[in-house]
């Protein structure tokens, strides 16, 4: 059984979170979101002409994003450039952020968004999400509304949200990692992976707390947003 967790927080209990937007001056929009030892740094640019020519869509935008995970984010030094991982991640982020903007609204043009985790301790897909998402409004673009996205997991018994890497290292317990990401006011999921091994009922259990969890980070969002806001006017 995992009865207390590893860095003593409540099983339903977020870690300390920033959020921040136009931290990247000569971007469209930016945001940096910070959830722990997790940190994430977005900048999106766009619409502009699509290229290379051949994936322009005559009836909407489409969008080009890369994760990528700073050598100095993880204590073993990330290999520079881009590994399988990163690619399955940029996938998931664009999916998920291809539900979010109106890409109806921007036909023939492409927007292109690049997130660096500086720091990597557990959770970089969401966090790189949730500040992708976060520099696209910062950006102006037409959207459906933001993505909040967390992980929740189950270990030991327990239904944990936003684990830790040592928790996801957490092997004999049966450590579980499920990355949600919503689109709150549509009641949406726009992404679930799963890393583990969880039962139908667990994993609805999982499923809600990751849900309850992403309304409190789309919350410190839309502050960042109208913080942003404010100080321009
Ligand atoms: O980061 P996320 O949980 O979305 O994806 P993951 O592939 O499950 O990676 C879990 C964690 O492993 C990362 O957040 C890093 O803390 C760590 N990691 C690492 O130390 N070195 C890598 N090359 C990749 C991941």
């Amino acid at each position: 059984m995992y009865e207390k967790r590893l860095d003593n927080r409540g099983f339903d209990e977020l870690r300390p979170m920033e959020a921040e937007t136009g931290v990247v001056p000569n971007a469209k929009g930016s945001a940096r979101f910070r959830i722990g030892n997790t940190e994430a740094i977005a900048a999106v640019y766009g619409p502009e002409e699509v290229k290379p020519k051949h994936f322009e869509k005559f009836d909407r935008g489409i969008i080009m994003c890369k994760y990528d995970m700073l050598p100095f984010s993880v204590p073993d030094r990330a290999k520079p450039g881009f590994d399988r991982r990163d690619t399955e991640i940029s996938q998931v982020i664009t999916n998920a952020l291809s539900r979010a903007i109106r890409l109806e609204e921007m036909p023939r043009s492409m927007i292109t968004v690049r997130v660096y985790v500086t720091q990597a301790d557990a959770g970089t897909r969401c966090a790189s999400l949730t500040a992708a998402s976060m520099a696209c409004a910062d950006a102006g673009l037409p959207m459906r509304d933001l993505v909040a996205a967390v992980a929740a997991g189950y270990i030991g018994g327990s239904v944990c949200l936003d684990l830790t890497k040592d928790e996801e290292d957490l092997h004999d317990e049966g450590a579980t990692d499920v990355p949600i990401a919503f689109l709150p006011s549509k009641d949406e999921i726009v992404l679930l992976q799963l890393d583990g091994k969880v039962g139908h009922e667990e994993l609805n259990e999982v499923i809600k707390m990751g849900k309850i969890g992403a309304m409190k980070i789309y919350e410190l969002e839309k502050e960042a947003l109208r913080r942003r806001v404010s100080n321009e006017s």
